[in-house]
């Protein structure tokens, strides 16, 4: 799927939002992970992480309703490339409708697509990740692919900041980097785990 410049400034209320999410959850709960969007304290938690000034190459997986990408927004360079990926059509819409444009936003489906698509857009190694992925109840071939993609996308003092409801994909991080910083969110609907980590070990 190719991405497209985010333009439309349509506004849809974020209860509305919320409903869409609820009901993409019932339809398929091993993809989106979650029955309501992050929290604003999660959001902080999360993309405080990122070197907003330095950062100019950023993917965020797993977008959802937006909550994460409207902040994105709002906090990055103006000259950042900023590649947002969610798999699901509708959610994708909302955010297509919903947030102020940028004009290094990109957004596509797929994250398993991620190195495919940088290639696209000319980009050769990013600065951040931010994942709401659900690693742990996505299949596991699928969290491999998007995890490996990350590991090649990053560059060497990259970080790769991600949150999670438990505390079992720790060891699998761990296996993949040497430097994990990990705080506990209790304000969310459920409580998470942001897990920060750089210093990748390569196979
Ligand atoms: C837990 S929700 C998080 C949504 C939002 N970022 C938030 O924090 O509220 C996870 C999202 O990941 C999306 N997702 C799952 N698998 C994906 C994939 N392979 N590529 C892109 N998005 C995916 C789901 O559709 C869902 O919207």
């Amino acid at each position: 799927m190719k991405g497209r410049k985010i333009t439309n400034k349509g506004q849809k209320s974020h209860l509305g939002q919320d409903m869409v999410f609820l009901r993409r959850f019932f339809g398929a709960p091993r993809q989106v992970g979650s029955v309501a969007p992050s929290s604003r304290f999660l959001t902080r938690a999360m993309l405080d992480r990122v070197d907003w000034v330095n950062a100019r190459s950023v993917a965020e997986l797993g977008a959802g309703t937006g909550v994460f990408t409207r902040e994105i927004v709002k906090r990055a360079h103006p000259d950042a490339k900023i590649l947002v990926f969610e798999v699901d059509p509708a959610l994708q819409a909302l955010i297509r409708a919903e947030h102020p444009t940028h004009p290094g936003l990109r957004l596509y489906g797929d994250a398993q697509e991620l190195t495919a698509i940088m290639k696209d857009e000319g980009i050769e190694t990013l600065d951040f990740v931010i994942s709401s992925l659900p690693f742990t109840v996505l299949p596991q071939e699928v969290s491999e692919n998007i995890l490996n993609a990350v590991q090649n996308a990053l560059k060497p003092d990259g970080r790769f900041v991600a949150y999670q409801y438990s505390s079992i994909m720790k060891s699998r991080l761990a296996a993949r980097f040497s430097d994990i910083r990990t705080k506990f969110v209790p304000l969310n609907i459920p409580p998470a785990f942001v897990y920060d980590c750089g210093a990748q070990l390569r196979s």
